[in-house]
C-alpha cells in the first residue's frame, strides 16, 4: 500500500537539456555531453596514479555522538595505507616533503537531519554540537597518531563553495529537475528506503512501528518536491566501470554487492529537503526552500580537500583512495560514482571497504551501553598497542569482536614477548659488550646453502629465516595494495616468530667469546638477527610507529634509512656492503613493549621466592 512514488512535475525553470549520453570512450571514462566542468585531462581516459601521488580520505564522521573504536579503525586503516605509501615514496625536498606526494583527508560530517535533531535533544543550538563533537574527533585523532593532511568540516566556507559548484555543475547538465518525491526516510542513516527495506517492530512503548531493515533505526514517511538526480541513467556507465576495473572495489565481495545492487531497480534520486524540515545544512542554490541532501554536501568534501573548484583537484583526482564501511557502500559505490559521472569526471581511483567491530558478540550502540571509548583504550594499551591491535584482528571482509582480554592477549605475546623479547636478547651487554652492530661472517654462512666446507654454521632452517625475511617487504607490499594490513602484520608476526626460533636454535649465550670460530658465528646470528629487526621494524612503521621509531633507533638507524627503498636484507649474504656492520647500537631506553598482563610476572616473583 505504502509505496515510494517518484513523479515528475513536468519542466522545471531550472531543467538542463534532458538527455545525457554516460559511456565509455573508446580510451576509457567519457561523457558525451557538454558544458560539465570535470575538465582538462580527467575527463577521458582511466585514472592514472602514476607519478607517485596519492590522495587518501576517510568517511567523513557524523557529529552526533562521540567517537568510538569503529571510528578509529576506519580512520587508521587509512593512516595505514598513507604511511606505507610515504615510505615507498622518494620524497622531494622542501619543508613538508610528505604532504606534497601523498594527502590524507579526514574531517565532519556536521549538517543533515541527524545532526539537527541530535543538537536538539541534547539542547544545544546544531552549530554547539558540530564544535563540541568536531573538537573531540580532532583530539582522537590527534592522539591516536592519525597523519592526516587535512581536516575538513562540512561547516567551513571552502566547502559551501565546492558543493555550489558542483551542484551547479549537475544543473547546467540537465541532471537535476524537481519532483515529487515520496516515500521512506531513515533519520539516522540520512537516506532513503524502498518498501521492500521496511519492517515494522515494537518500539521501546511496545507500539509497532517502521524501522530500516537493516540497522534498525525508526524511518518517517515523506512526501514533499524535492529536486531529484537522475540516477537511473547510470546503471550501465556504473556496471562498465566495475567491469573495466575490478580492483575499484575492494575487497571483491563488496564489488559483486554493488553489482547485485545494479541488477535491482536504481530509480532517481531526492538532492534536497524542504527547508521547513530541514534547516541545517546548505541551501539549494537559487532556491532557499529547499536544503541540500547531506550525503551530496557530505560526498563532495572529497573534492574540497583537494582544492575543487580550482584546477588543483585534476592532478590529485585520479589518485584518490577512498576508505570507508560496509554501511556507507551504496552512497559511495553507487550514488557517488553517479554523481562524479554526471559532472563530467572520471569514478573515485580505489574504494577499500572494511567491517564493523562489535563488542562481545552485539552492535555497539549507545542504548545497549556497550560503546568503548577510544581514548581509554589507548590510554589502557598504549598508542601503538591499540593501533597493533586494531588492525592486526580487523579484517575487512567481516566483523570482528572486541573484548578486552583478546587484546592483552594479542599484544603480550606479538609485541612484548616476541618482538620485545628479541630485541632485547640480541641487544642485551651479555651478549654484546661492544654495543656495536657485529659482523656478519660468510664463511659461517655463505650465501649456498649446502656448501659444508668448516667453519659453516648455518643450517637448512636458518636458510629458510634468510629466504623468509627477504620476501617479506614484497608479501606485504602485495598485501598493502589489496587492502590486506591484517595480513601484512601476521607475515611480519610469522617472521618474528621464525627470528625467534632461530636465536633460540643458536642459543648465542652458549657460545664462547674467547673462541674464534664461536665469535664469529655468535656475532653472525646477531647481524642477522639485527638485520631481522630492522626489517621489521621498518614495515611496522605505518602501523606502530612510535613503537617501530624506539626499535629502529635502538639499532642505530637513521631517520633518513627507513624507507622501503633501504630495506635490501642482509647486504653481506648477497655480497654486498651493509651500511650498518660495525656502527655503534643505539642507546638502550628500556623495554619495547611492556606486558600488560602482570600476572606471570608476578607468578614468577612468587616462584622465586
Ligand atoms: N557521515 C557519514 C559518512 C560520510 S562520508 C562522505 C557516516 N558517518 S559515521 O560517523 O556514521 O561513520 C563513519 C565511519 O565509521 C564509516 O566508515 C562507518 O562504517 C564506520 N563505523 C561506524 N561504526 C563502526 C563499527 N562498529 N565498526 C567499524 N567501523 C564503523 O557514515
Amino acid at each position: 500500500m505504502l509505496r515510494a512514488v517518484l513523479r515528475t512535475l513536468g519542466h522545471s525553470a531550472l531543467r538542463g537539456p534532458r538527455q545525457q549520453v554516460f559511456a565509455l570512450g573508446s580510451r576509457g571514462w567519457c561523457n558525451g555531453g557538454g558544458g560539465g566542468d570535470g575538465g582538462g585531462e580527467g575527463r577521458c581516459g582511466p585514472p592514472r596514479a602514476g607519478d607517485g601521488r596519492a590522495c587518501f580520505t576517510t568517511p567523513i564522521f557524523y557529529v552526533n555522538a562521540a567517537p568510538h573504536i569503529g571510528h578509529l579503525y576506519s580512520a587508521l586503516l587509512a593512516d595505514a595505507l598513507a604511511r606505507y605509501r610515504r615510505l615507498g615514496t622518494e620524497l622531494p625536498q622542501g619543508p613538508d616533503p610528505a604532504a606534497s606526494l601523498v594527502r590524507f583527508s579526514t574531517g565532519t560530517d556536521e549538517h543533515g537531519l541527524k545532526i539537527q535533531q541530535a543538537a536538539a535533544a541534547a539542547g544545544l543550538t546544531p552549530s554547539e554540537l558540530c564544535d563540541r563533537v568536531s573538537a573531540q574527533f580532532r583530539a582522537l585523532f590527534q592522539e591516536a597518531g592519525i597523519s592526516v593532511t587535512d581536516f575538513l568540516r562540512t561547516t567551513e566556507a571552502r566547502h559551501r563553495r565546492a558543493v555550489y559548484h558542483f551542484w551547479e555543475v549537475l544543473r547546467a547538465r540537465g541532471l537535476l529537475y524537481k519532483g515529487l518525491y515520496e516515500g521512506w526516510y531513515c533519520a539516522s542513516d540520512e537516506c532513503f528506503l524502498p518498501e521492500g527495506k521496511v519492517a515494522w517492530r515494537p518500539g521501546p512503548d511496545g507500539e509497532s512501528r517502521p524501522v530500516a531493515l537493516e540497522s534498525g533505526h525508526p524511518v518517517c514517511w515523506t512526501k514533499e518536491e524535492n529536486y531529484i538526480f537522475r540516477l537511473s541513467q547510470f546503471r550501465d556507465p556504473l556496471r562498465q566501470w566495475l567491469q573495466d576495473d575490478p580492483q575499484a572495489i575492494t575487497p571483491d565481495p563488496f564489488r559483486h554487492t554493488v553489482l547485485q545492487w545494479l541488477e535491482e531497480d536504481l530509480p532517481d534520486l531526492s538532492v534536497s529537503r524542504g527547508n521547513s524540515h530541514l534547516y541545517w545544512g546548505l541551501p539549494v542554490p537559487g532556491d532557499p526552500t529547499q536544503t541540500i541532501y547531506v550525503w551530496v554536501d557530505a560526498l563532495v568534501n572529497y573534492l574540497t580537500v583537494i582544492g575543487y573548484p580550482d584546477s588543483e583537484h585534476k592532478v590529485w583526482w585520479p589518485t584518490t583512495h577512498h576508505i570507508i564501511g560496509k554501511d556507507i557502500l551504496k552512497f559511495h559505490a553507487i550514488y557517488w560514482p553517479a554523481l562524479l559521472l554526471g559532472a563530467g569526471m572520471t569514478p573515485p581511483h580505489r574504494i577499500y571497504v572494511h567491517s564493523h567491530w562489535t563488542v562481545h558478540g552485539q552492535k555497539m550502540s549507545k542504548s545497549l551501553g556497550n560503546v568503548v571509548d577510544p581514548l581509554t583504550c589507548l590510554d589502557r594499551f598504549t598508542v601503538d598497542g591499540f593501533r597493533y591491535f586494531l588492525l592486526r584482528q580487523g579484517v575487512p571482509n567481516w566483523d570482528c569482536d572486541y573484548y578486552e582480554q583478546k587484546v592483552v592477549k594479542l599484544l603480550d605475546a606479538e609485541l612484548a614477548d616476541a618482538l620485545g623479547g628479541l630485541l632485547n636478547r640480541c641487544t642485551a651487554s651479555s651478549l654484546n659488550p661492544t654495543g656495536i652492530f657485529p659482523v656478519f661472517s660468510t664463511s659461517c654462512f655463505p650465501s649456498m646453502e649446502g656448501v659444508t666446507v668448516a667453519p659453516t654454521k648455518a643450517q637448512p632452517e636458518d636458510y629458510a629465516l634468510v629466504r623468509s625475511v627477504s620476501a617479506l617487504p614484497l608479501q606485504v607490499k602485495s598485501y598493502y595494495e589489496n587492502f590486506q594490513i591484517y595480513k601484512a602484520l601476521e607475515a611480519v608476526s610469522t617472521c618474528v616468530r621464525q627470528t625467534n626460533g632461530f636465536v633460540q636454535r643458536n642459543a648465542p649465550w652458549k657460545l664462547n667469546r674467547e673462541n674464534l670460530a664461536d665469535a664469529q658465528w655468535m656475532d653472525t646470528v646477531l647481524h642477522v638477527t639485527l638485520e631481522c629487526l630492522r626489517v621489521f621494524g621498518t614495515l611496522l612503521q605505518p602501523v606502530t610507529p612510535a613503537l617501530a621509531d624506539r626499535l629502529l633507533s635502538r639499532l642505530g638507524i637513521s631517520e633518513t634509512e627507513r624507507g622501503l627503498q633501504d630495506i635490501g636484507f642482509l647486504a653481506r649474504y648477497y655480497g654486498q656492503p651493509c651500511p650498518f656492520e660495525g656502527r655503534r647500537l643505539g642507546p638502550d631506553t628500556g623495554l619495547l613493549f611492556p606486558r600488560l598482563d602482570k600476572s606471570r610476572a608476578r607468578l614468577a616473583k612468587v616462584h622465586s621466592t
